[in-house]
């Protein structure tokens, strides 16, 4: 089986000159990464690193498995209740890995539930979403990890005075810490079902858990496989030398581009629309896990997230032209799930006959790589992560390739990749907004607004 792996030709001085990196300038930081990697082995060491070891976690298996089963003979429709790592990680696999038209299949035709990621507690979305689904035909998923995300309880608040409570005993499941939080302890006293979160592991490098692992074996994926994937790529990043370590690898390559060449904004270009959440779940990753507070200063590369061939259309004018701020990161997928033949002679138009009998994937594939060349014709340099195709195995690797990338990352910007302080500014805020005893604050001169100001 082909696995996935990662092309830095148009990254290195050969076809860059001295806009892409020499095997210089990793040596020069051999000591540094040498330290990030003792780092990564004692963690591991003391239980921190979690993440890297769900893919061998068969009792969370086995139990997200039964809860799945018994959810998918009862209820046709599951509703994640979460937002972040509680559901970037879950929806990212379901556009990954199943139909693009899933929810629209008729039952014959789909391996599992329709699932559904409201997300945000935007009402117009949620509500739209609730006057369309079947309430007796629906299950709930809320997922918070810390137990207490205003978002996910507003919308379980909603559900579970809509079901009744004894309904919700039957069509909802709680996904949470095993024991600190409000749902855990809400999830106790009502009886609902409920699945482990293990404490160690954050939102954001939760997706091999029952977070990610739940709705994508109620959605028909072969969560087995996926796990088969995550605990190859865990295997194949075991190594201290970099120039071994698909993982290390990459976040080397990273982090020196935007160290050395200051190219700090890392944009991920999968050509496949499949792919397009993956991307969210990247950006989320790598912004939360990197950019943060250090001593005096500031570290974190910016990530963004585009669609190739759609983003040549839009923002490929600005990676190829704009500041020199930019690194492309493409993920090429060799063999595609579809691929329809465009069709010949049904014109004669003489600047389109080349298009006849080419496949599609031909198409999309020659535009990713003259892409790629337009870039490094210009000195702007790219990577590529090359996936086999778009099956289980294959994701598990690129999800669990990323995770490993970003904690090394974090351990070489000498930051933790595991917290959010940042993020809890804001939640303090918005409880102080919404009258929360013991969150009082100078929020009200940050009110005041001065008219002359607005336009
Ligand atoms: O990565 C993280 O820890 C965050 O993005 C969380 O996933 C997000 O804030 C939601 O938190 P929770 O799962 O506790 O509801």
């Amino acid at each position: 089986m082909n696995n996935l792996s990662l092309d830095l030709n148009f990254a290195i001085d050969q076809h860059l000159k001295s806009a892409g990196l020499s095997k210089a300038d990793y040596e020069r930081i051999s000591l540094q990464l040498q330290q990030a990697h003792e780092l990564v082995v004692s963690k591991r060491k003391a239980g921190k690193m979690a993440f890297m070891d769900l893919p061998k976690q068969q009792t969370i298996l086995q139990e997200t498995i039964v809860v799945a089963q018994k959810l998918s003979a009862a209820f046709e429709n599951l509703v994640v209740l979460g937002i972040g790592g509680s559901s970037l990680g879950p929806k990212a696999l379901f556009t990954a890995l199943c139909h693009p038209y899933h929810n629209f299949l008729p039952l014959s035709r789909r391996k599992g539930m329709r699932l559904f990621f409201p997300d945000n507690a935007d009402s117009s979305t949620f509500a739209g979403l609730m006057s369309t689904l079947e309430l007796e035909r629906t299950a709930f998923a809320a997922i918070t990890k810390s137990g207490g995300t205003a978002e996910t309880w507003a919308q379980l608040l909603w559900v579970v005075d809509r079901l009744g409570k004894e309904a919700a005993r039957r069509q909802l499941v709680a996904l949470t810490d095993p024991e600190k939080g409000s749902l855990r302890a809400t999830a106790r006293a009502e009886g609902w079902q409920a699945l482990e979160i293990p404490p160690a592991v954050g939102g954001r490098f939760s997706v091999f858990s029952p977070v990610g692992l739940l709705p994508a074996a109620a959605a028909g994926i072969d969560i087995v496989e996926l796990l088969r994937g995550a605990q190859n790529m865990v295997e194949r990043c075991e190594k201290g030398n970099v120039f071994e370590n698909p993982a290390y690898m990459l976040a080397t390559t990273l982090y020196l581009f935007d160290l050395q060449k200051k190219r700090s904004t890392h944009v991920l270009m999968p050509y496949a629309d499949a792919l397009r959440e993956t991307g969210d779940w990247f950006v989320q990753l790598w912004a939360e896990s990197l950019g943060k507070k250090k001593g005096d200063g500031f570290v974190g590369p910016t990530p963004l997230r585009a669609v190739g061939a759609t983003d040549q259309h839009s923002l490929l004018q600005l990676l190829m032209e704009g500041p020199e701020d930019k690194l492309t990161l493409f993920v090429a997928v060799d063999e595609p799930r579809e691929n329809l033949k465009i069709p010949e002679k049904v014109f004669d138009l003489s600047d389109l006959n080349y298009l006849g009998g080419h496949e599609f994937h031909t198409l999309l594939s020659a535009e990713r790589q003259a892409t790629a060349i337009a870039l490094a014709a210009h000195g702007r340099p790219s990577l590529s992560i090359r996936m086999p195709n778009l099956r289980p195995f294959a994701m598990g690797e690129l999800l669990m390739l990323w995770q490993i990338a970003t904690a090394f990352a974090g351990f070489l910007y000498e930051i933790n990749p595991f917290d959010q302080p940042g993020v809890e500014a804001g939640k303090r805020y918005t409880c102080c907004l919404l009258g929360r005893p013991g969150y009082e604050s100078d929020v009200q001169s940050y009110k005041a607004s001065n008219k002359a100001w607005i336009f």
